[in-house]
């Protein structure tokens, strides 16, 4: 029987665990997909701890996981756009992907380019989608300076190279071991904490046009506070900052289609989008992945291997 993440209660990463489950089960238009690689992100965490359990309640015993990237294994009766052997990159909104074994809608799938890595695929689609997102909800264009709060994660990384190729200058708060990253992607590194205000002040003599936060944390009174109009500050997840400031809030679902997607892995496949991979681990390792991403330091994005 094929493996897949499963837990049975919310609580901490310990509840966690790698377990054969039977193959699933095709509908006529679903792909059978073996997965190469899966990415994670901070939200499955969050899903899992419980916090979300009003917004979006699991049912157990759960699954985990939406990016992929694999091998079509088997097509349901009426798919004719993929066959057995394929190589592609997609997503599930069934909280699965995270295992040997997916059914995974056949529009959910674009044709893997052999220029993507497996866990740059496995990776984009979550991180890629929301990027983009933040990119439109601020309007950024030529001539514009944006802040962005977190600019080395997963969301970050690829938001500052978007808004580069939007033909915008770039201000990127991070820790110092990756600013010469940042650099090295045409952004402004500054470093986040005491005095940043009027660090991004210097950094930016004629003012700050829009800013994007991926953290949280107060970077909507700082984005006010550096005189951005509110509807073009957005963040992906103080939202209940977003309604006390009326700064936008627009995350990944307004883009997650496979337009999208496509035009990400054109992008990645063309070389004009670095998808910086901090860690991969063996689906068996489940625990150690997640650990690694909540200590929230990541560059780019962790990956699982099953
Ligand atoms: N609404 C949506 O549609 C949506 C979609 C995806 C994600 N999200 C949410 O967006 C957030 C970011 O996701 P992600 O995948 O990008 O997370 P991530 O990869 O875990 O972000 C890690 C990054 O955060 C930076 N960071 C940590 N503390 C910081 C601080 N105080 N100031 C500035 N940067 C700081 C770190 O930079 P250094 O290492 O340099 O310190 C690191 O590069 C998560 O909360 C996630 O749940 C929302």
């Amino acid at each position: 029987m094929p493996l897949a993440v499963r837990f049975d209660e919310y609580g901490d990463i310990d509840v966690l665990e790698v377990r054969e489950v039977p193959q699933p089960e095709l509908a006529a238009e679903e792909v059978l997909v073996r997965v190469r690689a899966a990415g994670i992100n901070p939200g499955e965490n969050a899903i899992r701890t419980g916090v979300m359990h009003e917004r979006w309640p699991a049912t157990f015993p759960s699954g985990q996981g939406s990016d992929l990237a694999g091998v079509v294994a088997e097509v349901g009766s009426s798919v004719h756009t993929w066959s057995a052997g394929d190589e592609v990159i997609g997503w599930v909104d069934t909280r699965a992907s995270q295992a040997e074994l997916v059914a995974v809608p056949a529009g959910n799938l674009v044709r893997r380019d052999p220029a993507v890595p497996w866990p740059v695929g496995g990776a984009l689609f979550v991180a890629g989608t929301t990027a983009y997102a933040n990119v439109r909800a601020v309007g950024a264009g030529p001539g514009d300076t944006v802040v962005v709060a977190g600019a080395s994660g997963g969301v970050g990384s690829l938001t500052v190279q978007l808004l580069r190729h939007a033909g915008a200058t770039v201000i990127g708060l991070a820790g110092e071991s990756n600013h010469a990253w940042l650099r090295d992607h045409g952004v402004v590194a500054v470093t986040y904490g005491d005095g940043v205000l009027d660090r991004i002040r210097a950094a930016a003599p004629n003012g700050v046009d829009a800013f994007v936060d991926n953290v949280g944390d107060g970077y909507l009174d700082l984005a006010l506070g550096l005189g951005v109009a509110k509807d073009r500050i957005n963040t992906i997840i103080d939202f209940a900052g977003a309604a006390r400031t009326g700064a936008k809030a627009e995350g990944m679902s307004g883009y997650a289609t496979v337009d999208v997607l496509e035009e990400l892995v054109k992008l990645v496949a063309a070389g004009d989008l670095d998808v910086p991979i901090a860690a991969t681990y063996p689906l068996a390792e489940v625990r150690a992945a997640y650990r690694d991403l909540m200590n929230r330091h990541t560059r780019g994005k962790i990956v699982l291997l099953p």
